[in-house]
Order: structure tokens, then sequence, then C-alpha cells
């Protein structure tokens, strides 16, 4: 059975990823309201994909006989003045995610909780390729830098996108 402790930590960390979830879907509306189809599509698979890194960390705590609780998910931002700052500030709430998990890594260790500790790997490479993803796409936005033409072929690109489920949850 999980501590107290721990289980409070895990509940901040659900709260966290369903306000990522949020925020990107703030996101998608942004991108959706300029046409911007294809960057709208990336963050409503982005949103998906938050939505299940919340429900994994939910059935984990169940299944370790914790109580889920789930706390006020804050008001995202709406306005992010451009493809690139919307980005920008996907990234830097990424880093702010990855700090979190290493955080929760470090008092699952301190507790001894080999069970939480390798659970949560899965989010810590997760974190490394939702951190490359974002930084992918702001390279090339900056090297666009406002080029029409250019953001027209991103978002084609980006319209691509589809949500896969992990393999645990097509079975
Ligand atoms: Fe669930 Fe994008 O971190």
């Amino acid at each position: 059975m999980i501590s107290k402790k721990l289980e409070k930590a895990v509940n901040e960390q659900i709260q966290k990823e369903t306000y990522s979830a949020y925020l990107y879907l703030s996101m998608a509306a942004y991108f959706a309201a300029q046409n911007l189809d294809g960057f709208a599509n990336w963050f409503y698979v982005q949103n998906q994909e938050e939505t299940y890194h919340a429900m994994k960390l939910h059935r984990y705590l169940i299944e370790r006989g914790g109580e889920v609780e789930l706390m006020a998910i804050e008001k995202p931002p709406k306005n992010f003045e451009s493809p690139l700052k919307a980005f920008q500030a996907a990234l830097e709430h990424e880093r702010f995610i990855s700090k979190s998990i290493h955080e929760l890594v470090d008092k699952a260790t301190e507790e001894g909780d080999h069970p939480l500790v390798s659970f949560l790997k899965w989010y810590v490479d997760e974190q490394v390729e939702e951190e490359a993803s974002a930084e992918k796409i702001i390279a090339q936005l900056e090297l666009i830098e406002g080029y029409k033409p250019g953001l027209y072929h991103l978002d084609k690109e980006l319209a691509a996108r589809v949500y896969t489920p992990p393999a645990e949850e097509e079975e």
C-alpha cells in the first residue's frame, strides 16, 4: 500500500497532468481560431496524451490502495501571441512537468517505494520525448520566422499527427 505522503504527491501530479491537458486544449482552440488546423490538431492530440498521463496515475494510485482526490484545475491562458510563443510556453510547461516527475521519483526513492520508482520510469522517459517534440517544432518555427508559406507547410505536416494509445490501452 502506498504511503499517505506519496498518495498526496501522486494526486498533485494527477492535477498537473490534468492541467496540462487543459492548457493544450486552450492552445488548440487558439490555433483553430486562426484556421491553423494542423497546429490545432497537434494540440488536440497532446490533450489526449495528457489525459492518458493523468489516467495512468489515477489507475495506479487505486491499484496501490491509495485514494484519488481530484483537485481544482486552474484556468489556462487564452492568448499566446504567436505560434512560436505558444510552443515556447508549451516547452516551458513540459520542463516544469519533468522537474515535478523527477521530484516525485526522489520522494519515492527516499521512502524506498520501489514499485512507484519503477512505475514512474515510464514518465521520466516520456518527458524526454515531450520536451524533444516541442523543441523540434520551435526550431522549425524559428527557421520560418513568420514566412507564411513555411507556416502553411508546417501546418499541413502537423495535421498528420494522430493520437496512438500506448499498447496497454489497446487490450
Ligand atoms: Fe504529461 Fe506533457 O507531460
